[in-house]
């Protein structure tokens, strides 16, 4: 098959993406567990924008580090590449978990994903009640408008098993106190992650390495779309709701060109066309190793797939370090 240079090659930009990640991972290897977020953030932040330039593509970020006026890198619209190449959406996380980095705890991620242009939904920096499984599930089996109990009981019924053989992954917030005693009524088992509901909807893609069986519960609406990108990929269900909590959040989905507030988005429709995903490991994880430190030497995993042909590939990589 030919390729003009503005179509969107996924397959020959894909190992260009795995090294934006790589990157991004290498630069906050000195900051794991040194307690400072921002650090850690920028330096990842810095690298992912240095490689993503040195990309053949017209990228523009749709999902990014926030809006002009507060991010002053990789913010919402900003061009990246080279811009000789095909025009590209480019959602991204420098470092998904940077508490999570700081603290040396487990499933901190530098994250990008990249489609063809129109291709991801504009979520505004608001909140989404988000709801995820795994694959070779029917369609819609659990949906937004169930409640916790009546979902677990579902994907019970489906799975073939008692609710107690369900495991949901949640994050420990005050706002999902309701969410985890229902879950925990039904007699499944929660998995409370303190950061990271990227890494947390994955898991559900994997669940016989993992042991998680669903995701549920609000976090970030970049996250979100990060996330079914990654679903989009690995396969599984993933429904999203943006929540508003002020005026001021509602103008963000104004800006965004979002006007049915209360819309429920599928996978599909976060993520509308086939898109390439790389995420690597920072601190150690079940979906990921983190990097790993040894004298002269910084090794890194990195799981890179593509969504037209559902390819999985975990790359290893060392690098001489300084
Ligand atoms: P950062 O890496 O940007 O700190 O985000 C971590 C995270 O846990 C996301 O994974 C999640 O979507 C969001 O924060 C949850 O937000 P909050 O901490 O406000 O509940």
């Amino acid at each position: 098959m030919t390729h003009t240079p503005t179509d969107f090659n996924d397959r020959m930009l894909s190992l260009g993406l795995a090294r934006v990640a790589e990157q991004a991972a290498i630069a906050s290897a000195d900051l794991i567990g040194r307690g400072d977020e921002k650090a850690a953030d920028q330096a990842a932040v810095n690298a992912m924008r240095e490689q993503l330039n040195l990309l053949d593509i017209n990228g523009v970020v749709v999902i990014g580090e926030g809006e002009r006026d507060e991010a002053p890198m990789l913010y919402i619209g900003e061009e990246v590449g080279t811009g000789d190449g095909p025009g590209v959406d480019i959602a991204l996380d420098p470092l998904e978990g940077t508490t999570l980095t700081a603290k040396d705890m487990p499933n901190a991620l530098t994250v990008i994903a990249m489609g063809p242009r129109g291709s991801m939904l504009h979520a505004p920096d608001v909140y989404m009640d988000k709801l995820a499984i795994g694959p070779g599930y029917p369609d819609g089996v659990v949906t937004l408008d169930m409640g916790p109990a009546e979902r677990v009981q579902a994907l019970a019924k489906a799975k073939g098993c008692d609710t107690r053989g369900i495991t949901v992954c949640i994050l420990e917030r005050p706002r999902h106190t309701e969410i985890i005693d229902a879950v925990r009524e039904t007699g499944a088992a929660i998995r409370l992650i303190t950061d990271g509901d990227v890494a947390g909807v994955m898991h559900c893609a994997e669940p016989e390495i993992t042991g998680i069986d669903m995701y549920m519960g609000s976090g970030g609406a970049p996250e979100g779309v990060l996330a079914a990108a990654a679903l989009k990929c690995m396969g599984g269900q993933m429904f999203g709701r943006l929540l508003f909590r002020n005026d001021d959040e509602r103008g963000r989905a104004a800006k965004a060109g979002i006007t049915d507030l209360d819309r429920i988005y599928t996978r599909d429709e976060m993520v509308t066309d086939h898109v390439i995903f790389a995420a690597t490991g920072v601190t150690n994880g079940s979906i990921l190793p983190g990097i790993k430190r040894e004298i002269g030497w910084l090794t890194t995993e990195t799981i890179l797939m593509r969504s037209k042909t559902g390819s999985v590939r975990r790359m290893v990589y060392r690098n001489p370090s300084l």
